[in-house]
């Protein structure tokens, strides 16, 4: 049985789009670094799921990610905290998409929304193709091979989430009797103690009489919270909850980030397609050229016409880089008249091009030692590998693949 805490650990991976700018540092990248100090944590670059839809242009896949894991290294993910990985080079993940195919029911797939979000978009050409299908499938395994309980990532992937858990239930409702099963969970039940247990039962007839989720729920959590008892019981009274079997693969769950929003030139938010980006590695004059042709507030002709931050992409970015003193300078010199929008301009561009100097010169040692970036990540897929080969050799012998 794993001796994985799967409540302490978080999976997550990023489609190598190249370099990277600053909407994934303030709406992921920050959040990872945070996240490295307190979970386990797994980091990995989704290079087959960018295959699903880049299969035709395989020529840029390498360099970029490579240039993806030096920004990530860049801003801070330390690879002695987190381990980082490229996905294709733990085959674990593919073996577990595999086995995971043969009990996941096509419907799954098909009603998914990004799924028939494509379909739209393809019905014309060929593009629709069976990766394309699986990819929450191929995101499934990814999560379940590490076992994560905890999958960072924003709210357009919490339908994905939503299947791995799904397939996790699934999976143990197929896989998870043990003999004895009925007998080692009382045992295990008698541990909680009798209030604990008492609230325990209750909330296990609520949820199996009644199917009140939240009961069920609740009941999870106080099984987590159980410091005393083993994993392995804690396995067993989780999957005792549903009247199935021991709980092999941990349900996952979202981590939504408590992401500040961060605005792109245009004022809407900084996205790759929208072409409104500026490069977490770009160089101090390339930011200020960028910043200092953004619009603004389309009434000001003069420097004496009162302006309306409310309405101006720069007044976005002084919301994420200016402190409250020069906030309200901005606030009254704009309303005012007081301040031409270039001057307005300037504490932005100095603040970001302040935020990604130590970003643009560990990226630059990085680029300068390739060796080293290439050894990191092969000791963190030796990490990866482990966890995911203790994963596969349990839910090989769960389904009756071990040959022994
Ligand atoms: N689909 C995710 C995205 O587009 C990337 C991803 C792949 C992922 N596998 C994952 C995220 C596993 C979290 C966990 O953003
Ligand atoms: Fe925008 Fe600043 Fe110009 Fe006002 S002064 S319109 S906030 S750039």
């Amino acid at each position: 049985m794993s001796s994985v805490d799967s409540q302490r650990r978080v999976v997550s991976g990023m489609r190598p789009t190249g370099r990277l700018h600053l909407g994934h540092y303030h709406g992921v990248l920050k959040n990872w670094v945070r996240l490295q100090h307190e979970y386990e944590c797994f980091f990995f670059v989704a290079d087959w799921h960018a295959m699903t839809t880049e299969y035709e242009h395989p020529q840029s896949l390498s360099a970029n990610v490579w240039d993806m894991l030096i920004d990530w290294l860049a801003v801070g993910i330390n690879p002695g905290s987190a381990t980082l990985f490229i996905q294709s080079k733990v085959p674990e993940q593919a073996e577990l998409h595999l086995l995971l195919s043969m009990l996941t029911p096509q419907s799954w797939l098909e009603r998914v929304p990004s799924y028939k979000d494509k379909q739209s978009l393809l019905r014309e050409s060929e593009g629709l193709t069976y990766g394309l299908l699986g990819y929450p499938l191929l995101q499934a395994a990814d999560i379940l091979t590490y076992r994560a309980g905890l999958v960072p990532v924003g709210a357009d992937q919490v339908a994905h989430i939503e299947m791995a858990r799904e397939l996790a239930r699934r999976f143990n409702h197929l896989y998870g009797r043990e003999a004895g099963f009925e007998d080692n969970a009382r045992l295990a039940l008698k541990k909680l103690g009798k209030k604990t247990g008492k609230l325990y039962k209750e909330l296990r007839k609520d949820f199996l009489s009644q199917g009140n989720g939240d009961a069920l729920l609740t009941a999870q959590a106080l099984v987590r919270e159980q410091a005393s008892l083993t994993l392995a019981d804690q396995e067993r009274l989780i999957g005792y909850l549903e009247g199935i079997g021991r709980s092999i693969l941990p349900e996952p769950q979202v981590m939504l980030a408590p992401m500040a929003k961060m605005p792109g030139l245009d004022g809407e938010k900084m996205s790759n397609s929208s072409a409104n980006t500026i490069p977490l590695r770009a160089e101090p004059d390339e930011v200020s050229q960028q910043i200092r042709t953004m619009r603004t507030d389309p009434a000001r002709v003069r420097l004496s016409d009162p302006g309306n931050p409310d309405v101006c992409p720069v007044w976005q970015f002084h919301r994420v880089y200016s402190d409250d003193a020069i906030q309200q300078r901005v606030q009254s010199a704009c309303r005012g008249g007081q301040w031409g929008c270039l001057e307005c301009k300037q504490p932005v561009i100095d603040a970001i091009v302040a935020e990604q100097e130590p970003i643009r010169a560990r990226a630059f040692q990085y680029q300068q030692e390739p060796d080293l970036l290439r050894s990191l990540i092969a000791d963190g897929t030796d990490k990866a590998r482990d966890a995911a080969r203790a994963t596969l050799d349990e839910l090989r012998e769960a389904m009756g693949l071990s040959y022994r």
